[in-house]
């Protein structure tokens, strides 16, 4: 989606991209109709775009959402783009936009669990087959493809164990054989990373995280070609996972400081990765900008800016790992992550409780694995708080 900011830096296009100023208002105002006058014009566009970037019913379009899908497809730099209720609405919407009954995905369980429920679970119950292929291996992407294969699916850094994947790589293995390639960028964010420009095709984010910030909505985006949104489109409008005006309003503005929160988030990781790497009850620290991580020098090409994101599995156990995060006093134990407040959880009972036990092992959730969403709080009262957390979660 162009607008006159196209040409313009990230953070002028978080601030300006997609904004509509009606009556001359600085922001878009929040639109709290479900549906809008018909006119023979109207008619006319519903006809020709089955409503799709077209102001006629909210669960096709409103003010709002197309302020967010530009804005979002300006910082992806797409050519157009969908908002969603959630991240899975978007996800699922997508793949069911392109997959029927027969064909075959080839992705990772290197995933969401909620993605690789879906992938596990769900698709399965409609014919469509899946493949799990090693993230960190893109050959055994290609190995996997077959006759039916429609799509390549993978995260730009997984959760929760925070692997880069090689997108050059993986976009190129996905145009050798045909195949759609979809990335969820969530973790990495637009700021960080930019997969349409590495030849991926769609990229989804669940917009409840970095993009919104402030942990206060669920939200779901894909961006791509306007002939993909087409079909992304047509199942959004259909299976109804439409975003409300009033979300809508609220991720805008979320997006609008994306660029002034992503560096702190990023610092602050990347300094508690450091320094819990050196604490003696902590067994191993996964994060993209430490040198002894096994995707550091993909990292160095793919996310060079980094994430928000931190993970690391500490000495003694699940047990210990929870008597840890009870004993928290400023970060904060919830599910969901990419806020300004720093969110811990154990993935074996939260994100990826859906993923069996030895699939978690195999892809390196360890026993004592504790996921950390680091906020863009004071860096020295987050260490402080981990490490008297440590010590006094030892038995
Ligand atoms: C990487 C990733 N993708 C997608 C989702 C799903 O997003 P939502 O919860 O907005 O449906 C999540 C949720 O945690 C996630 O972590």
């Amino acid at each position: 989606m162009h607008d006159k900011f196209s040409e313009r830096n990230f953070s002028t296009r978080a601030v300006w991209s997609g904004t509509n100023h009606i009556e001359g208002s600085a922001v878009t105002p929040i639109f709290t109709t479900s549906t809008y006058q018909l006119t023979d014009d109207s008619y006319q566009m519903w006809k020709e775009t089955g409503g799709q970037h077209t102001l006629l019913y909210s669960r096709y379009a409103s003010v709002n959402s197309e302020a967010v899908s530009s804005k979002v497809a300006s910082l992806e730099q797409a050519e157009d783009g969908e908002t969603f209720s959630s991240g899975m609405a978007a996800i699922s919407s997508t793949l069911l936009s392109l997959l029927t009954q027969g064909d075959h995905v080839v992705t990772s369980a290197d995933i969401y669990g909620g993605t690789y429920g879906l992938m596990t679970s769900n698709l399965p119950k409609y014919g469509i087959e899946v493949t799990m292929a090693d993230i960190r291996d893109p050959s055994s992407f290609e190995a996997a493809i077959k006759e039916n294969t429609k799509v390549l699916y993978v995260e730009t850094i997984t959760n929760p164990v925070l692997k880069v994947c090689d997108l050059e790589r993986m976009a190129s293995i996905a145009r050798k054989h045909g195949l759609v390639s979809i990335v969820d960028n969530t973790f990495a964010t637009p700021w960080a990373c930019r997969p349409i420009s590495m030849g991926f095709d769609l990229v989804i984010h669940s917009g409840t995280k970095f993009l919104n910030g402030h942990t206060d909505l669920t939200a779901g985006i894909v961006v791509g070609s306007k002939k993909l949104l087409r079909g992304v489109f047509e199942a959004k409008s259909r299976f109804g996972g439409a975003a409300d005006p009033q979300m809508c309003y609220l991720l805008e503005r979320g997006i609008r400081t994306l660029h002034a929160r992503m560096p702190i988030h990023a610092s602050n990781s990347s300094e508690l990765a450091r320094r819990l790497e050196q604490h003696p009850s902590v067994n191993s620290v996964n994060h993209p900008s430490l040198s002894s991580f096994d995707d550091y020098n993909v990292a160095q090409r793919i996310v060079p800016n980094g994430t928000g994101m931190l993970s690391f599995s500490v000495k003694g156990g699940d047990n210990r790992a929870l008597r840890f995060i009870r004993a928290l006093e400023i970060i904060f134990e919830a599910t969901s992550l990419g806020g300004i407040e720093s969110l811990v959880s154990c993935p074996f009972n939260t994100s990826h409780s859906f993923v069996p036990e030895e699939i978690r092992l195999e892809s390196g959730i360890l026993p004592g694995f504790v996921r950390m969403s680091v906020g863009i709080e004071d860096v020295e009262d987050l260490w402080s708080d981990i490490d008297q957390a440590l010590e006094v979660s030892q038995l």
